[in-house]
């Protein structure tokens, strides 16, 4: 008896032995390119031990994960995201690691992408990071971001895709597919209603039910049901009390049950603060925590889902059935990326990628104001002046985890140099003094910024020279140190910094040609606009931003963005700021504006706004008419087809975002006055004329009921408005939901 149990014994290590030796020989299932990836994991999982499932759930370093070597699982290497692929930082540190093969292409700034309008830039955006990330060999890019404008103070608002949830939603969806279809995971940030930098781990939101489902979940819901994201990243706010990297709601309740979202959850780094909340709420892999070096041993160990978790496994603590959840979410994602054997092999630096660049640049410079036809910049200007520091300074380097070592950066000036040369004569005047710095995370621009001469010596210079020039286009705005548009810090106040409306005054009082071009992520006050002819939205717009402005002012390019956010006269009369409530906040935090959040604020209170969401010029005009609806009345299951004519009125080629708004004429909840539901943009010769269709069904006339918890489409009259902005609507109609 004791010699036949003995035998089983021996037999079944045998076996287990077998099946540890087959794991590294081709035949193991998990290895399977061809196998379904569910079997895989499940293959994979069987054969980890405790401890190696434990390390599969968080950082070997910086940026990776050390997958299972004895299983010959990959690693899992993550990067930033979301305009470019970071340089290289040393294994457990910050630095730089000093290579010299990791610079990237810079892209435009997703306020930028965003102002496009155009699904077809973020589709080309997504493939074009996504080649530059899986030649750099990365598996997971750290972006987009689609928090929600809330407050032009916000300081990473540069990296996220505005103030509209339907805009954000529907820009968000390419990005994710472009990425993904290069192999590589997108990483959705940051989950959610991250919305202030200055207390980012202790501000804890608290906001309508409708307010989060109408406003600030959206973009990620179309993320991950439309977009298929890979993974998520949690953010660092805390949310009705507790983190949001492991937030029960949020996380489960949310992202995974109700959205059925079968991706990693990745903490945004240093977001994980409980081993408890992390085991149970639905972090899957923990990245960037703050941990000692001291100690001994290996500091990723005292992470809180390493050593803590294993030993309350080990002393019975807690079971393993969410660790296994954890761990096959991880295998599967790695499974999507590292190990997928029909991964395209990427690119860097291509020709491709700077044609990218230049697109979605050219698409997204918005146009604000043009009085006289002052752009574009005539061509019998001889002599055009440049001034301020955005025209020379150097952007992508700074701002915090976005920032860049780009092959090369074409700053505002070389790219009027570059444009007029041998045409008109372009000078350069500084006039203002911002941030002579240029260096983030031992990534430095090179440049020398340094000036002796004070402001007023500046601004004399810059209007004696502007009195005899042509055409003046001063550039300015705001860039990426602390309190501008930068991660880590809010800005402190709405208006340009540095003295930089003196210099536009003085300048508006020497010329009559004068165009503001404004390189920010956020709105600006502009307390000199009527006095100036023109004013560009310039963004941060990358590798290309010299030549794609260049492009825009003379003219080669007609603007054709659009804005994503509204640009307020003053900081109270943003929704979130009016009645003096203060901004940055710690601790508890409610988002009092609920659902009326930038537009759908600005017009239930009445304040007219500097320049409306959706704004945006053109050197052509286009007309609007014969709105049409293919019926009168819509059932709710039914479909309401809606086209309109739009003809291009002018004499040169440009292209237009049509915008459809609906509004609610009577409803039991307040409601906005109108919401976007959907957008095209159009291309049009001079006069051609073309019928723009859109399908609305009953999502697009609903809200979100905080009692029931579910989405109602109330019976009743609805107004269709069709326009060129969110203030200029040039078509209505209305039709009855029955
Ligand atoms: C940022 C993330 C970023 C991560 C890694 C964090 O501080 O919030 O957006 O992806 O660092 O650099």
């Amino acid at each position: 008896m004791k010699k036949t149990l003995l035998a089983i014994a021996t037999f079944s290590i045998l076996l287990t032995c077998c099946k540890t030796d087959n794991a590294t020989t081709n035949k193991a299932l998990y290895l399977n390119p061809n196998a379904p990836i569910e079997e895989r994991v499940e293959d994979a999982l069987a054969r980890m031990t405790l401890r190696e499932k434990i390390n599969i759930i968080h950082a070997q370093s910086k940026f990776s994960a050390p997958g299972v070597p004895r299983l010959g699982i990959a690693e899992l290497w993550t990067t930033d995201g979301p305009h470019g692929i970071r340089p290289e930082v040393k294994w457990d540190e910050w630095d730089q690691a000093g290579w010299t093969n990791d610079s990237c292409t810079a892209y435009p700034a997703l306020t930028c992408l965003a102002a496009t309008w155009n699904r077809e830039m973020a589709k080309t955006y997504g493939v074009a990071i996504g080649e530059e990330a899986r030649f750099r060999e990365k598996d997971v890019l750290l972006g987009p971001g689609v928090n929600i404008y809330r407050t032009p103070l916000g300081g990473r608002n540069f990296e996220y895709m505005g103030e509209d949830p339907y805009l954000a939603s529907q820009m968000v969806v390419p990005y994710v597919k472009g990425v993904q279809e290069q192999g590589v995971a997108a990483c959705v940030k940051h989950y959610a209603l991250n919305n202030e930098e200055t207390h980012r781990h202790t501000v804890d939101v608290d906001c309508s039910d409708r307010a989060l489902y109408e406003i600030y979940l959206p973009a990620f819901k179309a993320a991950v049901v439309e977009g298929g994201t890979w993974s998520i990243m949690g953010s660092y706010n805390k949310y009705r009390g507790t983190h949001a990297c492991h937030n029960d709601r949020l996380l489960n309740k949310i992202l995974k049950e109700e959205w059925g979202f079968d991706g990693a959850v990745v903490s945004d780094w240093g977001g994980t603060h409980n081993t408890d909340e992390a085991i149970t709420n639905g972090l899957d892999l923990e990245f960037g925590t703050w941990v000692a070096r001291k100690g001994g041993g290996n500091p990723y160990d005292r992470y809180y889902m390493a050593h803590p978790y294993l030993e309350r496994i080990q002393k019975g603590e807690v079971g393993t059935a969410e660790l296994d959840e954890k761990v096959r979410r991880v295998l599967r994602l790695t499974f999507r990326t590292a190990m997928n054997p029909n991964k395209p092999y990427g690119a860097l630096g291509s020709e491709s990628h700077t044609a990218a660049v230049r697109a979605i640049g050219g698409e997204g410079v918005v146009l604000l104001k043009n009085d006289n036809n002052n752009l574009p910049i005539s061509a019998q200007a001889k002599n055009i002046l440049v001034v301020g520091e955005n025209a020379v300074k150097m952007l992508t380097v700074g701002g915090g985890s976005s920032s860049l070592k780009a092959k090369h950066e074409c700053v505002v000036l070389e790219g009027m140099l570059n444009h007029y040369k041998g045409v008109a004569n372009v000078s350069y005047a500084r006039g203002y003094v911002g941030d002579v710095g240029g260096s983030y995370n031992g990534v430095n621009t090179g440049q020398n910024l340094n000036e002796n001469r004070n402001a007023k010596e500046l601004i004399a210079e810059a209007v004696a020279m502007a009195r005899t020039a042509d055409a003046v286009v001063f550039v300015g705005g705001l860039n990426k140190s602390d309190h501008q548009d930068c991660e880590g810090t809010d800005r402190k106040e709405l208006g340009l910094p540095y003295g930089q409306d003196e210099v536009i005054e003085a300048l508006a009082e020497a010329t009559d040609h004068l165009t503001v071009v404004l390189l920010s992520g956020n709105a600006v006050e502009m307390p000199w606009v009527d006095r100036v002819e023109s004013v560009v939205q310039g963004w941060f717009l990358g590798s290309e931003t010299g030549n794609v402005l260049a492009a825009v002012l003379s003219g080669e390019v007609n603007p054709s963005g659009k804005l994503p956010f509204t640009f307020g006269k003053k900081l109270e009369d943003y929704p979130s700021h009016a009645g003096g409530v203060t901004f940055p906040n710690d601790g508890p935090t409610t988002y009092h504006e609920d659902i009326f959040v930038g537009y759908r604020g600005f017009e239930k209170a009445g304040v007219e706004p500097l320049f409306a969401f959706g704004h945006g010029l053109s050197y052509t005009t286009f007309e609007y008419s014969n709105l049409t609806l293919s019926s009168k009345k819509m059932s709710k299951r039914g479909e309401l087809k809606v086209s309109v004519d739009v003809r291009n009125n002018g004499a040169c080629k440009g292209k237009e975002v049509v915008q459809l708004y609906v509004s609610d004429l009577a409803s039991s909840l307040p409601r906005p006055v109108k919401e976007l539901k959907e957008f095209a943009k159009v291309e049009l010769e001079p006069g051609e004329s073309r019928t723009v269709h859109f399908t609305l069904d009953k999502s697009a006339l609903s809200y979100y009921d905080d009692v029931q918890g579910c989405w109602v489409a109330e019976s009743g009259d609805f107004e269709v408005l069709v326009g060129s902005s969110s203030a200029d609507i040039r078509q209505r109609a209305t039709f009855t939901l029955k």
